[in-house]
């Protein structure tokens, strides 16, 4: 792996060349940052867990209809993905008030939202990736295609009925989470990044434990043993 050119490095992730112009192989890192990098740590095994979480996400979603950047899984924390643009918006879907939420708005933590809100945020770490709205992604020239940003929401929108649905049966609720969406050199917009307990919330049905990285930005401990936990339910069935 050393020795192929790395193409970008995130703060979970790196991205490097293949021999296919069109392919790009991502590898999950061990690494944790919280609060825009201010808070910095690591946890060995976790790129391996996201790596192995993403996975089975990525297939379940591909079984539904979502067109994603995902190819295979290669190893223990690699997989190669479709190679894509990134749009720079972060999409955050809430099924529950917590996190920046409650804060911006002085909604109680833990309530139950009347739908599935959805959110956009410029991703910009210089900025701290402020919450932006369509007009605003009309002037950041994101897209002049407004159709685009409706496209994203559904896509959301799709995506958590799926996820509620399939992690309900596996005693956790889905509070909320971020999806990051590019374009393939065809145009096409497909679903990117991770989807991780380092990009949800998810909290176990019965007792209302965090399941996800609250855990290390809250300073709550046992973070691998949280996301092992996620990943045995995901197999579960
Ligand atoms: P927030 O409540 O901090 O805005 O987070 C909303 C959701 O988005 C939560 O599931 C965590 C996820 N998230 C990321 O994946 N990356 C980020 O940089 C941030 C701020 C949140
Ligand atoms: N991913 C962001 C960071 O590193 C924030 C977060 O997830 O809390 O800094």
């Amino acid at each position: 792996m050393d020795t192929q050119q790395m193409l970008y490095e995130g703060k979970g992730k790196k991205l490097f060349i293949t021999q296919n112009t069109d392919e790009v192989l991502v590898e999950f890192k061990d690494d944790l940052t919280a609060f825009n990098a201010e808070k910095k740590g690591s946890e060995q095994g976790k790129g391996a867990l996201n790596c192995e979480i993403s996975t089975a996400i990525f297939e379940l979603l591909a079984k539904e209809g979502i067109n994603t950047h995902f190819i295979k899984k290669l190893d223990s924390n690699h997989m190669l993905c479709k190679k894509v643009d990134i749009i720079p918006i972060e999409v955050v879907v809430r099924n529950v008030a917590t996190g920046s939420l409650t804060k911006r708005l002085g909604i109680e933590d833990g309530r139950v939202l009347p739908f599935a809100l959805v959110e956009f945020y410029y991703k910009d770490d210089a900025l701290g990736d402020p919450i932006i709205n369509d007009e605003h992604c009309k002037i950041l020239n994101i897209t002049q295609d407004m159709s685009e940003l409706d496209f994203l929401r559904a896509q959301a929108r799709r995506i958590n009925d799926v996820l509620s649905a399939f992690f309900i049966e596996r005693k956790l609720r889905l509070i909320d989470f971020k999806l990051e969406f590019g374009k393939d050199s065809a145009g096409n917009i497909l679903l990117a990044d991770e989807i991780s307990p380092d990009s949800c919330r998810f909290w176990d049905k019965d007792t209302n434990d965090k399941l996800d990285k609250d855990r290390f930005r809250q300073n709550l401990g046992n973070v691998k043993v949280a996301y092992e936990e996620v990943l045995k339910r995901i197999l579960q069935k």
